[in-house]
């Protein structure tokens, strides 16, 4: 039987940290879906399709191995989705045990919904300190994106948008 995982996120916009976490749950897994969802408690920059073609971008530019299918949800819970693609595991990336205490509520939840395990995978420590809202907030300020995020999310966030 295939092995089919679940990446979930709000990816605004995909990190290297995120893309460590692809590649290396890319290894494990036969079928890797990454999954763009829309966040409620969190204002958004970019628009859910921008940030699905800049995961797919990524995830080719860096050539990385395995079934990686990129998409979005937007109706319903994360564990229907994982129903509907047959997907019995959720991978988180976990930088520090703050991370894990916001993941932990989320993971029982949604074990006790249907029965997704949640695998929490450790990050390269390079990538420790990288999170999507402090790239938000350094592009938002005019400031160099490069080091945090794949290639062409430093393109795409320094191209001047009206
Ligand atoms: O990158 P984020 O913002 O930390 O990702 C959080 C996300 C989108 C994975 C989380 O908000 C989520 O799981 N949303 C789906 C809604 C849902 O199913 N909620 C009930 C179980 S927690």
């Amino acid at each position: 039987m295939k092995r089919i995982a679940v990446v979930p996120g709000s990816f605004d916009p995909v990190t290297l940290g995120h893309l460590d976490v692809i590649e290396r749950a890319a290894h494990i897994f036969d079928e890797l879906h990454v999954l763009v969802v829309h966040n409620p408690g969190k204002t958004a920059l970019l628009p859910v399709a921008q940030r699905v073609s800049l995961i797919e971008k990524s995830v080719t530019d860096a050539k990385l191995a395995g079934d990686i299918r990129v998409t979005s949800w937007s109706v319903g819970l994360l564990v229907d989705y994982c129903t509907e693609v047959g997907a019995s595991v959720l991978v988180k990336g976990v930088r520090s045990q703050v991370d894990v205490a916001y993941e932990t509520p989320m993971a029982i939840v949604n074990r006790n919904l249907a029965g997704v395990e949640t695998v929490f995978m450790l990050p390269d420590p390079a990538h420790a300190h990288v999170s999507s809202s402090l790239v938000r907030q350094v592009a938002s300020l005019g400031g160099d994106v490069g080091p945090y995020v794949p290639n062409a999310v430093a393109e795409f966030l320094q191209k001047p948008r009206g």
